[in-house]
């Protein structure tokens, strides 16, 4: 495969670009390799600047369940232009996605957009500092909530427990009121809370974590949180940014049955544009400016263009094609953990619905030490670039999960399952 194109443009793109990229894992540091520069996709595919093309199961970091310039989405977006692209002031498309999310995620009364999903956590933790007037906020350790100062913490070590942050930059007293926990363990949670319970202003998780590969929360984890939330009368945010709309039009809150005081959205209600929402109840959300005291704006927040986009993603999902996509992913899973099996290999593939991940070691993984333990820089880069070479495109790191969409196959599946067979001797 000649990557000659894309070889000199990076090289092109680090004499002007930090590391050559606008988000770190783009540079392919966790698989070694140059990375690929994209010229266009269209349904399941992406073509790089070579003319290879690739299945893409990266489909911009799990925004493009409907794959690669869909034509409703499409037609959205022509539609808008024809309108201009930004005025700063309410327009309908807003106002539309908006209602449509309100009756479908039934936690959500009301929705402040934004442009991303680290804004959405971090506005919908200002909001739960300003509603509750208490300062602590509890997270999960592999619990990736974008990059706002105080949710870039990672588990402390020794009695003390303070956080240390996974930057530099972020000052200490940043972190203070900051404690990360580890995934499923109840017990745990339920001695913070009972030591400070009545300083916590809110609890924020990935209902399905998908940062750490996927991790299914333990049956009664999520309502142990609801409960003691409630308890404690401090605010329990969803941080459905990567799960929000990928496997029901309820979310995974409706899946579950786990009903959080307030959600964060981004990724698919985009339908691949920059955005970011949270909403909760109305008694909650009243509390932002210009109802209430907490403050979030944004010059370019609900843009009409990137509504229309996400507008026409969500209207085009439905039941069937979740039912569809699940049951896949779970053939999928199955057939390949079964081959690993038969051939002895310490290695398994975990779904939830369309969201999936590797494991270099055959124990599950339920927290992100378990995660780490099964992450391997150095098969997944050599795995990485087999498959590459195959025309199929994974995420670039080991521990991010992967994703289908509705333009993905049986047959495309059953391909990447032979060639992840195939790759035996490696693992
Ligand atoms: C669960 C979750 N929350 C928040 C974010 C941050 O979103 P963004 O990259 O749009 O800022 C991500 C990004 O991957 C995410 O997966």
């Amino acid at each position: 495969m000649d990557h000659r194109k894309s070889i000199a443009e990076f090289k092109r793109a680090q004499n002007y670009l930090v590391g050559g990229v606008n988000s770190p894992v783009r540079a392919f540091k966790g698989v070694k390799g140059n990375p690929l520069v994209v010229d266009y996709g269209k349904g399941k595919k992406i073509f790089d600047i070579d003319g290879n093309g690739f299945t893409d199961y990266c489909l911009s970091w799990g925004a493009l369940i409907l794959g690669h310039a869909h034509p409703e989405v499409m037609k959205a977006i022509k539609k808008g232009l024809k309108h201009a692209v930004s005025f700063g002031t309410t327009t309908k498309p807003e106002i539309e996605i908006a209602e449509f999310i309100v009756k479908h995620v039934p936690s959500v009364e009301q929705v402040r957009f934004v442009n991303s999903g680290t804004e959405a956590t971090m506005s919908a933790i200002r909001l739960s500092r300003g509603v509750t007037k208490r300062n602590i906020v509890i997270k999960f350790d592999g619990c990736y909530h974008g990059h706002a100062d105080d949710l870039l913490a990672v588990a402390g070590s020794g009695v003390a427990n303070l956080p240390a942050s996974s930057s530099q930059g972020v000052p200490p007293e940043h972190l203070k009121n900051t404690l990360s926990l580890p995934f499923n363990d109840t017990k745990r949670c339920l001695e913070v809370f009972e030591r400070l319970g009545k300083n916590i202003a809110g609890v924020i998780v990935e209902p399905v974590a998908g940062n750490m590969g996927v991790v299914v929360p333990e049956k009664g984890f999520l309502k142990m949180l609801r409960d003691v939330t409630v308890k404690s009368l401090s605010i329990f945010i969803f941080d459905e940014v990567m799960t929000g709309f990928r496997t029901h039009l309820g979310c995974v809150q409706s899946e579950f049955d786990i009903w959080p005081d307030i959600t964060c959205f981004g990724k698919i209600i985009g339908g691949g544009f920059p955005v970011g929402a949270y909403g909760g109840r109305k008694d909650i959300m009243n509390h932002l400016a210009p109802n209430g005291g907490v403050y979030q704006a944004g010059t370019f927040s609900g843009n009409p263009i990137v509504m229309r986009a996400g507008l026409a993603t969500l209207k085009s999902l439905h039941k069937k094609l979740f039912d569809n996509l699940g049951e896949m992913t779970d053939d999928f899973v199955d057939q390949v953990n079964d081959a690993f099996r038969a051939k002895n290999l310490n290695i398994h593939a975990v779904n939830y619905k369309s969201m999936v991940s590797l494991r270099f070691r055959e124990k599950k993984v339920v927290n992100y030490l378990d995660a780490q333990n099964a992450g391997s820089t150095e098969v997944y880069s050599r795995l990485f670039h087999f498959l590459l070479a195959k025309g199929i495109y994974l995420p670039p790191a080991d521990l991010e999960s992967f994703f289908l969409s509705s333009r993905h196959t049986t047959k495309d599946l059953n391909y990447l399952g032979k060639c992840l067979t195939e790759f035996n001797d490696a693992y």
